[in-house]
């Protein structure tokens, strides 16, 4: 199976999003990644669901949104009726995740809980089991175009042993400075998709990078 590539929005011109939508349609992406940020959570806004609304409209792609905000569980429905598929939010945001990842699966999104790159997998042992999928972040978040955290391989195979310890039917996602120079170690140590912005819409050819990605 080729890995799952969810190009992330954030990367892309804004002053051209319709192209950019169309563009992604047109490629082998599996999902769109959509970031949320509130200024609160991480140093930096980004968009919300009016561009949300728009993404839902034209693309036909499943939606993988990023929640980098405080307190989720305020904006679950909302969320949902803006057209999510996946729901990713950060563990370091929810006081009582199994209920949050509880109301996300009720709104019949897949559930995804997300680890910032200091969050060691272990806070997971008690959780994997009633999740999708785990996205953890090889960067810190706020930001497209950073450096690839080296650490996150190791912490991939952490993971990787956990889901198969455990039984757990979850995806590992990978999410911040993703490019051809890391992606098929990262699939090698157990990762099943990868976010990628700044090395897809940078490049000359966006369809191409990201069939490229997918097949490392
Ligand atoms: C960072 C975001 C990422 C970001 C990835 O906070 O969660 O999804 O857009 O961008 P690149 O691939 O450029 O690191
Ligand atoms: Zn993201």
């Amino acid at each position: 199976m080729s890995l799952i590539l969810s190009p992330s929005l954030l990367s892309a011109d804004f002053g051209r999003l319709n192209e950019e939508i169309t563009l992604l349609n047109e490629s082998e992406a599996d999902w769109i990644h959509v970031d949320v940020m509130d200024g609160v959570f991480v140093p930096n806004i980004s968009f919300g669901f009016p561009v949300m609304k728009t993404l839902k409209e034209k693309s036909f792609k499943p939606l993988d949104v990023h929640l980098m905000i405080v307190d989720p569980d305020r904006y679950i429905t909302r969320f949902r009726e803006a057209g999510a598929d996946i729901l990713n939010v950060h563990y370091e945001a929810c006081s009582h995740l199994h209920r949050t990842i509880q109301s996300i699966r009720k709104e019949g999104m897949k559930a995804a809980v997300t680890l910032n790159p200091h969050t060691p997998v272990s806070m997971l042992e008690e959780i994997v089991k009633e999740v999708d999928m785990v996205l953890l972040m090889s960067v810190n978040p706020g930001f497209g175009g950073q450096r690839f955290i080296e650490n996150t391989y190791d912490k991939v195979s952490r993971l990787k042993e956990m889901i198969e310890r455990k039984n757990a039917n979850c995806l590992i996602e990978i999410d911040g400075g993703v490019d051809l120079t890391n992606a098929s170690r990262l699939r090698e140590a157990g990762a099943d998709a990868l976010v990628a912005g700044n090395s897809v819409f940078s490049a000359s050819d966006p369809k191409s990078m990201i069939q490229q990605l997918k097949n490392s």
